[in-house]
Protein backbone atom coordinates (compact mmCIF):
# COMPACT_ATOMS: atom_id res chain seq x y z
CA UNK A 1 0.00 0.00 0.00
CA UNK A 2 0.98 3.70 -0.81
CA UNK A 3 2.26 6.03 1.80
CA UNK A 4 0.46 9.20 2.16
CA UNK A 5 2.10 12.65 2.58
CA UNK A 6 0.41 15.69 3.05
CA UNK A 7 2.52 18.77 1.69
CA UNK A 8 1.50 22.31 3.77
CA UNK A 9 3.82 24.78 2.01
CA UNK A 10 2.51 27.69 3.96
CA UNK A 11 3.75 31.25 3.62
CA UNK A 12 6.80 33.43 2.05
CA UNK A 13 9.15 30.80 0.41
CA UNK A 14 7.51 27.73 1.81
CA UNK A 15 5.86 27.30 -1.54
CA UNK A 16 9.15 27.59 -3.47
CA UNK A 17 11.13 25.60 -1.26
CA UNK A 18 8.19 22.85 -1.08
CA UNK A 19 8.27 22.97 -4.95
CA UNK A 20 11.90 21.87 -4.94
CA UNK A 21 10.68 19.15 -2.79
CA UNK A 22 8.29 17.61 -4.87
CA UNK A 23 11.09 17.60 -7.50
CA UNK A 24 13.08 15.32 -5.61
CA UNK A 25 10.48 12.95 -3.98
CA UNK A 26 9.42 12.48 -7.97
CA UNK A 27 12.72 11.62 -8.88
CA UNK A 28 13.22 9.10 -5.74
CA UNK A 29 9.35 7.89 -7.01
CA UNK A 30 10.56 7.09 -10.02
CA UNK A 31 14.28 5.95 -9.56
CA UNK A 32 13.69 5.11 -5.80
CA UNK A 33 11.40 1.81 -6.29
CA UNK A 34 9.36 3.92 -3.84
CA UNK A 35 5.83 5.05 -3.73
CA UNK A 36 3.49 7.79 -2.32
CA UNK A 37 0.59 9.79 -2.59
CA UNK A 38 1.01 13.25 -2.17
CA UNK A 39 -1.92 15.64 -1.09
CA UNK A 40 -1.69 19.29 -0.04
CA UNK A 41 -3.50 21.62 2.69
CA UNK A 42 -3.53 25.30 3.22
CA UNK A 43 -1.45 26.22 6.71
CA UNK A 44 -0.56 29.58 7.95
CA UNK A 45 -1.31 32.75 6.53
CA UNK A 46 -2.02 31.21 3.11
CA UNK A 47 -4.92 29.04 5.19
CA UNK A 48 -6.20 32.18 6.80
CA UNK A 49 -6.83 34.50 3.82
CA UNK A 50 -8.95 31.76 2.43
CA UNK A 51 -10.67 30.21 5.55
CA UNK A 52 -10.23 32.49 8.42
CA UNK A 53 -7.87 30.40 10.34
CA UNK A 54 -4.03 29.09 10.44
CA UNK A 55 -5.11 25.61 10.65
CA UNK A 56 -8.46 25.03 8.78
CA UNK A 57 -10.07 21.43 9.78
CA UNK A 58 -9.58 20.01 5.83
CA UNK A 59 -5.83 20.38 6.84
CA UNK A 60 -5.77 19.03 10.22
CA UNK A 61 -7.86 15.84 8.62
CA UNK A 62 -5.61 15.56 6.03
CA UNK A 63 -2.37 15.83 8.45
CA UNK A 64 -4.08 12.94 10.63
CA UNK A 65 -4.52 10.74 7.41
CA UNK A 66 -0.58 11.03 6.37
CA UNK A 67 2.23 8.83 7.15
CA UNK A 68 4.27 11.72 7.13
CA UNK A 69 4.11 15.72 6.44
CA UNK A 70 6.08 18.04 4.92
CA UNK A 71 6.03 21.67 5.33
CA UNK A 72 7.71 24.74 4.17
CA UNK A 73 7.62 27.94 7.09
CA UNK A 74 4.71 30.00 8.23
CA UNK A 75 4.09 33.87 8.90
CA UNK A 76 4.89 37.24 7.47
CA UNK A 77 4.42 41.11 8.69
CA UNK A 78 1.36 40.94 7.26
CA UNK A 79 -0.34 38.78 9.55
CA UNK A 80 2.07 40.54 12.74
CA UNK A 81 -1.00 42.25 13.80
CA UNK A 82 -3.40 39.74 14.13
CA UNK A 83 -4.83 38.01 17.38
CA UNK A 84 -3.02 35.65 18.47
CA UNK A 85 -5.18 32.55 18.26
CA UNK A 86 -5.82 33.01 14.30
CA UNK A 87 -1.93 34.07 13.84
CA UNK A 88 0.32 31.95 11.05
CA UNK A 89 2.42 30.49 13.78
CA UNK A 90 -0.70 29.12 15.63
CA UNK A 91 -1.40 27.05 12.57
CA UNK A 92 1.92 24.94 13.26
CA UNK A 93 1.72 25.00 16.88
CA UNK A 94 -1.82 23.52 16.92
CA UNK A 95 -0.96 20.57 14.22
CA UNK A 96 2.10 19.51 16.80
CA UNK A 97 -0.20 18.98 19.75
CA UNK A 98 -3.17 17.93 17.58
CA UNK A 99 -1.28 15.33 16.70
CA UNK A 100 1.17 14.92 19.83
CA UNK A 101 4.16 15.37 17.63
CA UNK A 102 6.52 15.28 20.89
CA UNK A 103 9.86 14.89 19.77
CA UNK A 104 11.52 16.80 18.51
CA UNK A 105 14.78 16.01 16.29
CA UNK A 106 17.02 18.87 15.18
CA UNK A 107 20.83 17.87 13.69
CA UNK A 108 23.06 20.12 13.59
CA UNK A 109 25.81 18.92 10.94
CA UNK A 110 28.11 21.07 9.41
CA UNK A 111 28.95 20.49 5.80
CA UNK A 112 32.54 20.27 5.10
CA UNK A 113 32.20 22.52 2.13
CA UNK A 114 30.74 24.96 4.31
CA UNK A 115 33.24 25.32 7.27
CA UNK A 116 33.95 29.04 6.41
CA UNK A 117 29.92 29.78 6.84
CA UNK A 118 30.28 29.35 10.76
CA UNK A 119 30.98 32.57 12.92
CA UNK A 120 33.90 29.83 14.80
CA UNK A 121 37.17 28.78 14.21
CA UNK A 122 37.31 25.76 11.83
CA UNK A 123 38.74 23.59 14.08
CA UNK A 124 35.80 23.77 16.67
CA UNK A 125 33.15 22.93 13.93
CA UNK A 126 35.01 20.79 11.38
CA UNK A 127 33.30 17.45 11.21
CA UNK A 128 30.37 18.92 13.50
CA UNK A 129 27.37 16.25 13.72
CA UNK A 130 24.79 16.44 16.58
CA UNK A 131 21.41 15.72 17.16
CA UNK A 132 19.71 17.90 19.80
CA UNK A 133 16.19 15.87 20.54
CA UNK A 134 13.82 18.30 22.13
CA UNK A 135 10.37 17.36 24.10
CA UNK A 136 7.84 19.63 22.34
CA UNK A 137 4.59 18.96 23.72
CA UNK A 138 5.03 19.29 27.62
CA UNK A 139 7.07 21.51 30.13
CA UNK A 140 6.47 25.07 30.56
CA UNK A 141 4.97 25.65 27.42
CA UNK A 142 2.60 24.03 28.03
CA UNK A 143 1.98 24.03 31.98
CA UNK A 144 -1.27 24.48 33.89
CA UNK A 145 -1.91 27.49 35.05
CA UNK A 146 -0.28 30.45 33.11
CA UNK A 147 -1.27 33.81 32.58
CA UNK A 148 -0.83 37.38 33.92
CA UNK A 149 -2.93 38.07 37.35
CA UNK A 150 -3.63 41.29 39.65
CA UNK A 151 -1.80 40.65 43.27
CA UNK A 152 -3.69 42.13 45.83
CA UNK A 153 -1.89 45.24 46.11
CA UNK A 154 -2.41 46.11 42.30
CA UNK A 155 0.92 45.05 40.71
CA UNK A 156 0.63 42.16 37.93
CA UNK A 157 2.69 39.37 38.32
CA UNK A 158 3.22 37.09 35.09
CA UNK A 159 3.39 33.44 35.59
CA UNK A 160 3.80 29.93 33.96
CA UNK A 161 4.59 26.35 35.30
CA UNK A 162 6.87 24.05 34.39
CA UNK A 163 5.69 20.60 34.61
CA UNK A 164 6.86 16.95 33.40
CA UNK A 165 4.90 13.48 34.18
CA UNK A 166 7.22 10.86 34.24
CA UNK A 167 5.19 9.52 31.17
CA UNK A 168 6.32 12.23 29.44
CA UNK A 169 10.16 12.19 30.48
CA UNK A 170 10.77 8.62 29.22
CA UNK A 171 9.40 8.58 25.98
CA UNK A 172 11.15 11.43 25.34
CA UNK A 173 14.20 9.77 26.70
CA UNK A 174 13.40 6.17 24.62
CA UNK A 175 13.98 8.54 21.47
CA UNK A 176 17.20 10.07 22.44
CA UNK A 177 18.75 6.82 23.11
CA UNK A 178 17.33 5.01 20.30
CA UNK A 179 18.75 7.64 17.90
CA UNK A 180 22.42 6.88 19.98
CA UNK A 181 22.03 3.15 19.14
CA UNK A 182 22.40 4.15 15.58
CA UNK A 183 25.29 6.96 16.23
CA UNK A 184 27.69 7.14 18.81
CA UNK A 185 26.34 5.69 21.62
CA UNK A 186 26.17 8.73 23.91
CA UNK A 187 23.55 10.64 25.14
CA UNK A 188 23.80 13.99 27.09
CA UNK A 189 20.53 15.01 28.85
CA UNK A 190 20.64 18.43 30.16
CA UNK A 191 18.66 20.36 32.74
CA UNK A 192 18.28 22.46 35.70
CA UNK A 193 17.95 19.80 38.50
CA UNK A 194 19.91 21.97 41.07
CA UNK A 195 17.60 24.14 41.14
CA UNK A 196 14.20 22.85 39.09
CA UNK A 197 12.19 19.86 41.01
CA UNK A 198 10.50 19.05 37.45
CA UNK A 199 14.06 18.72 36.19
CA UNK A 200 15.44 16.44 39.25
CA UNK A 201 12.28 14.04 38.10
CA UNK A 202 13.75 14.48 34.29
CA UNK A 203 17.57 13.38 35.73
CA UNK A 204 15.81 10.32 37.55
CA UNK A 205 13.19 9.03 35.05
CA UNK A 206 16.68 9.72 31.89
CA UNK A 207 18.77 7.48 34.59
CA UNK A 208 16.26 4.89 35.12
CA UNK A 209 15.49 4.34 31.27
CA UNK A 210 19.38 4.32 30.53
CA UNK A 211 19.15 1.17 32.57
CA UNK A 212 17.28 -0.49 29.23
CA UNK A 213 20.48 0.95 27.05
CA UNK A 214 23.24 -0.50 28.10
CA UNK A 215 25.52 0.21 25.29
CA UNK A 216 24.85 3.65 25.15
CA UNK A 217 26.72 6.21 27.52
CA UNK A 218 24.47 8.22 29.56
CA UNK A 219 26.12 11.92 30.98
CA UNK A 220 23.94 15.03 32.73
CA UNK A 221 24.54 19.16 32.22
CA UNK A 222 23.14 21.80 33.85
CA UNK A 223 21.61 23.76 31.04
CA UNK A 224 23.93 26.91 31.28
CA UNK A 225 27.24 24.95 31.45
CA UNK A 226 25.59 22.93 28.00
CA UNK A 227 25.42 26.53 26.51
CA UNK A 228 28.33 27.04 27.22
CA UNK A 229 29.55 24.16 25.95
CA UNK A 230 28.17 23.95 23.03
CA UNK A 231 30.14 26.92 21.67
CA UNK A 232 32.85 26.19 23.76
CA UNK A 233 33.59 22.68 22.27
CA UNK A 234 30.48 21.30 20.68
CA UNK A 235 32.19 18.23 18.98
CA UNK A 236 31.94 16.77 22.58
CA UNK A 237 28.48 15.87 22.10
CA UNK A 238 26.50 13.15 19.67
CA UNK A 239 22.88 13.28 21.20
CA UNK A 240 21.62 15.77 23.57
CA UNK A 241 18.00 15.13 25.26
CA UNK A 242 16.63 18.27 26.74
CA UNK A 243 12.91 19.93 27.42
CA UNK A 244 10.83 22.09 25.61
CA UNK A 245 12.36 25.44 26.58
CA UNK A 246 15.93 24.39 26.91
CA UNK A 247 15.77 22.65 23.82
CA UNK A 248 14.15 25.54 22.11
CA UNK A 249 17.20 27.74 22.95
CA UNK A 250 19.94 25.17 22.71
CA UNK A 251 18.85 23.85 19.52
CA UNK A 252 18.78 27.29 17.72
CA UNK A 253 22.47 27.44 19.70
CA UNK A 254 23.06 24.58 17.58
CA UNK A 255 21.93 25.12 14.71
CA UNK A 256 24.01 28.72 14.57
CA UNK A 257 27.33 26.94 14.98
CA UNK A 258 26.97 24.99 11.62
CA UNK A 259 26.39 29.03 10.21
CA UNK A 260 23.72 28.34 7.52
CA UNK A 261 20.02 28.44 8.84
CA UNK A 262 18.85 27.31 4.91
CA UNK A 263 20.83 24.09 5.25
CA UNK A 264 19.14 22.58 8.31
CA UNK A 265 16.00 20.03 8.57
CA UNK A 266 14.16 19.01 11.23
CA UNK A 267 11.60 16.35 12.11
CA UNK A 268 8.79 16.15 14.77
CA UNK A 269 7.60 12.46 15.76
CA UNK A 270 4.65 10.52 17.77
CA UNK A 271 4.42 7.42 19.20
CA UNK A 272 4.60 5.80 15.87
CA UNK A 273 6.33 6.93 14.22
CA UNK A 274 4.65 9.07 12.20
CA UNK A 275 6.04 12.99 12.01
CA UNK A 276 6.51 16.05 10.80
CA UNK A 277 9.30 17.34 9.12
CA UNK A 278 10.31 21.08 8.00
CA UNK A 279 13.15 23.69 7.71
CA UNK A 280 13.98 24.94 10.98
CA UNK A 281 13.97 28.42 9.04
CA UNK A 282 11.13 30.25 9.21
CA UNK A 283 8.83 32.17 5.83
CA UNK A 284 11.92 34.49 4.86
CA UNK A 285 9.38 37.19 3.57
CA UNK A 286 12.61 39.18 2.95
CA UNK A 287 13.47 37.06 -0.07
CA UNK A 288 10.40 35.88 -0.62
CA UNK A 289 9.53 35.72 -4.44
CA UNK A 290 12.45 36.25 -5.73
CA UNK A 291 13.72 32.47 -6.35
CA UNK A 292 16.97 32.94 -4.10
CA UNK A 293 15.98 30.55 -1.51
CA UNK A 294 17.89 27.57 -0.24
CA UNK A 295 15.74 24.69 -1.05
CA UNK A 296 18.55 22.07 0.81
CA UNK A 297 17.16 22.47 4.57
CA UNK A 298 13.67 21.46 3.01
CA UNK A 299 15.49 18.69 0.65
CA UNK A 300 17.37 17.51 4.13
CA UNK A 301 13.98 17.22 5.98
CA UNK A 302 12.93 15.19 3.18
CA UNK A 303 15.58 12.39 3.83
CA UNK A 304 15.02 12.78 7.58
CA UNK A 305 10.89 11.97 6.76
CA UNK A 306 12.48 8.62 4.51
CA UNK A 307 14.53 7.88 7.23
CA UNK A 308 11.87 8.01 9.96
CA UNK A 309 8.21 7.80 8.75
CA UNK A 310 8.82 6.07 5.13
CA UNK A 311 10.67 3.45 6.09
CA UNK A 312 13.77 3.89 3.52
CA UNK A 313 16.95 4.64 5.06
CA UNK A 314 18.97 3.54 2.18
CA UNK A 315 17.22 6.40 0.25
CA UNK A 316 17.61 8.43 3.10
CA UNK A 317 21.55 8.52 2.75
CA UNK A 318 21.53 8.45 -1.16
CA UNK A 319 19.89 12.16 -0.64
CA UNK A 320 22.08 13.17 1.87
CA UNK A 321 24.95 12.29 -0.50
CA UNK A 322 23.60 14.00 -3.40
CA UNK A 323 23.17 17.13 -1.84
CA UNK A 324 27.22 16.51 -0.72
CA UNK A 325 27.26 15.80 -4.54
CA UNK A 326 25.75 19.61 -5.31
CA UNK A 327 28.20 21.41 -2.79
CA UNK A 328 31.00 20.13 -3.78
CA UNK A 329 30.43 20.89 -7.01
CA UNK A 330 30.53 24.22 -6.00
CA UNK A 331 26.73 24.85 -6.53
CA UNK A 332 25.29 27.56 -4.06
CA UNK A 333 22.24 29.61 -3.03
CA UNK A 334 23.05 33.14 -1.63
CA UNK A 335 22.82 32.14 2.11
CA UNK A 336 25.61 30.24 1.57
CA UNK A 337 28.08 31.82 -1.19
CA UNK A 338 31.69 32.67 -0.67
CA UNK A 339 34.04 33.35 -3.98
CA UNK A 340 34.89 30.67 -5.92
CA UNK A 341 31.47 29.07 -6.07
CA UNK A 342 28.98 29.40 -8.24
CA UNK A 343 25.45 31.19 -6.89
CA UNK A 344 22.27 29.69 -8.32
CA UNK A 345 18.79 30.26 -7.92
CA UNK A 346 16.61 27.65 -5.77
CA UNK A 347 14.94 26.48 -8.78
CA UNK A 348 18.40 25.41 -10.00
CA UNK A 349 19.30 24.02 -6.84
CA UNK A 350 17.20 21.58 -6.78
CA UNK A 351 17.42 20.45 -10.42
CA UNK A 352 21.19 19.93 -9.28
CA UNK A 353 19.95 17.07 -6.29
CA UNK A 354 17.78 15.44 -8.70
CA UNK A 355 20.65 15.17 -11.48
CA UNK A 356 22.74 14.35 -8.55
CA UNK A 357 20.30 11.71 -7.33
P1 LIG B 1 13.53 33.43 8.94
O1 LIG B 1 14.15 32.12 9.27
O2 LIG B 1 12.36 33.41 8.07
O3 LIG B 1 14.65 34.37 8.29
C1 LIG B 1 15.84 34.77 8.94
C2 LIG B 1 16.88 35.20 7.89
O4 LIG B 1 17.37 34.02 7.24
C3 LIG B 1 16.30 36.07 6.80
O5 LIG B 1 17.26 37.02 6.42
C4 LIG B 1 16.02 35.11 5.66
O6 LIG B 1 16.09 35.71 4.38
C5 LIG B 1 17.12 34.07 5.85
N1 LIG B 1 16.69 32.75 5.41
C6 LIG B 1 15.81 31.93 6.05
N2 LIG B 1 15.61 30.80 5.35
C7 LIG B 1 16.38 30.90 4.25
C8 LIG B 1 16.60 30.05 3.13
N3 LIG B 1 16.01 28.86 2.98
N4 LIG B 1 17.45 30.48 2.18
C9 LIG B 1 18.08 31.66 2.28
N5 LIG B 1 17.90 32.50 3.32
C10 LIG B 1 17.07 32.14 4.28
O7 LIG B 1 13.19 34.11 10.34
P2 LIG B 1 12.46 35.51 10.66
O8 LIG B 1 12.86 36.54 9.67
O9 LIG B 1 12.67 35.74 12.09
O10 LIG B 1 10.91 35.21 10.49
C11 LIG B 1 10.16 35.45 9.31
C12 LIG B 1 8.77 34.89 9.48
O11 LIG B 1 8.85 33.46 9.60
C13 LIG B 1 8.05 35.36 10.74
O12 LIG B 1 6.70 35.56 10.42
C14 LIG B 1 8.20 34.20 11.70
O13 LIG B 1 7.17 34.15 12.64
C15 LIG B 1 8.16 33.03 10.76
N6 LIG B 1 8.84 31.83 11.28
C16 LIG B 1 8.26 30.63 10.94
C17 LIG B 1 8.87 29.46 11.31
C18 LIG B 1 8.25 28.20 10.84
O14 LIG B 1 7.37 28.21 10.00
N7 LIG B 1 8.70 27.06 11.31
C19 LIG B 1 10.10 29.44 12.09
C20 LIG B 1 10.66 30.74 12.33
C21 LIG B 1 10.03 31.88 11.94
MG1 LIG C 1 12.99 28.48 18.23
Amino acid sequence: MSKKITLLAGDGIGPEIIAEAVKVLAALREHGGLDWVLESGLIGGAAYEATGTPLPAETLALAQDADAILLGAVGGPQWETLDIKVRPEKGLLGIRSELGLFANLRPAILYPQLVGASTLKPEVVSGLDLMIVRELTGGIYFGQPRGVRRLEHGERQGFNTLVYKESEIRRIARVAFTIAMKRDRRVCSVDKANVLEATELWREVVTEVAAEFPDVELSHMYVDNAAMQLVRAPKQFDVVVTTNMFGDILSDCAAMLTGSIGMLPSASLDQSGKGMYEPIHGSAPDIAGQGIANPLATILSVAMMLRYSLEAPIQATRLEKAVGTVLDQGLRTSDIYSSGTTQVSTGAMGDAVVEAL
